[in-house]
């Protein structure tokens, strides 16, 4: 049986045909020779492509070993030994494990449900930030797990506030080929960097490759994160045969947008399960905690993996990651039936 796999956020309609064409008529030269980007004065030709993209300098593109690598940099670049680094109550477990490599000190800020989403509260963080005076703050958008943004005004008034620490904005799950705000924000302020990654909308998550857009204090940054020998010749035009393919990704957007309306509306409808917006490749979903494990059996004995949450603030919830379309069917045909035998 192939097994579905919904539990890491990947993106199952795979990249672009041309990403996979970069592949195949691979030269030996790109095996073997370092890259000479250097001498078109660029430290990359991805780098050298984005900042056309974004219409900004190319000194301040950094890349990465995704954006995990990135947000890595950030920390070991800016973050000493009992310094705080802000995060959401609700996010990415790595973003506390990257703090803690660094002996730094974790400080939470809370995101609050509402009525059928997660919102950032951008006072609370504010009134926190005064408080503790952090030297780094995460802000995610679309945020892991729970799926929902921060809306660009209160972006806006969160970076008119926190001028005196560095603000990581990680976009991995940006989805959209609008790029006019991050520029307009990296260029505004000095002290933020947005992040975003080739591994979710692009389906290019075994290549490793992110990004950032730095703002211009950031020197330190840019400076340890340089790699002498150049980066990854294949990868890299792999990256830039996905921003070649456009049109093949609006199409792949659009149809994630259309599943997440469908679960949202489909199990919103089962009794005692909560759906929440969301805005990137994935859908939180609140269930009775006691039919977490019989469905998570049912379902994997389908061969359908997704991931059951046991976390302090959301040990009652599933997050599950947007497949195909056909994907997404079998597997709300599935949960249909696991309800409809009362299994739970
Ligand atoms: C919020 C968030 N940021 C960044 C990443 C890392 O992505 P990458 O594959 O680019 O390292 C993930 C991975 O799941 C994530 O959930």
């Amino acid at each position: 049986m192939e097994k579905i796999y919904l539990d890491r956020n990947e993106n199952n309609y795979g990249p672009a045909p041309k990403c996979l064409e970069i592949v195949q008529n691979a030269t030996r030269d790109l095996f073997y020779q370092y890259s000479t980007d250097y001498k078109r004065g660029m430290k990359s030709i991805l780098s050298g492509r984005l900042s056309e993209e974004f219409n900004i300098p190319e000194k301040r593109i950094l890349l990465g070993y995704g954006a995990e690598d990135l947000l890595k940099q950030v920390v070991q670049s800016h973050l000493g030994k009992g310094e705080k680094l802000l995060v959401p109550d609700h996010s990415w477990w790595y973003y506390k494990e990257i703090a803690n490599e660094v002996n730094g000190i974790n400080i939470e800020y809370p995101l609050v449900e509402g009525k059928d989403s997660y919102h950032y509260d951008i006072e609370k963080l504010i009134d926190i930030y005064k408080s503790e005076k952090p030297d780094i703050a995460f802000i995610s958008s679309p945020n892991n797990p729970t799926g929902n943004s921060i809306e660009p005004n209160d972006l806006l008034r969160v970076l008119d506030e926190l001028k005196d620490c560095t603000v990581v904005l990680d976009e991995a799950y940006w989805l959209s080929s609008d790029n006019k705000l991050a520029a307009n924000l990296v260029n505004k302020y000095p002290n933020l960097i947005i992040i975003r990654t080739f591994s979710k909308l692009y389906a290019l998550a075994g290549i490793r490759i992110g990004y950032a857009l730095v703002g211009e204090n950031l020197n330190l940054l840019t400076k340890l994160s340089n790699r002498y020998l150049g980066y990854n010749r294949i990868s890299q035009r792999i990256a830039i045969a996905a921003l070649d393919s456009a049109e093949y990704y609006k199409d792949v957007a659009n149809k994630m947008a259309e599943d997440r309306k469908l679960y949202f509306d489909e199990f919103n409808k089962f009794s005692g399960f909560k759906a929440y917006k969301s805005d990137a490749n994935f859908v939180l979903v609140k269930m009775p905690k006691e039919s977490m494990t019989p469905l998570n059996d049912f379902l994997k004995q389908r061969g359908i993996i997704i991931k059951f949450m046991n976390e302090e603030l959301l040990n009652s919830h599933m997050r599950i990651s947007l497949g195909t379309q056909e994907q997404n069917r079998v597997v709300i045909e599935n949960v249909k039936e696991f309800l409809s035998v009362g299994i739970n």
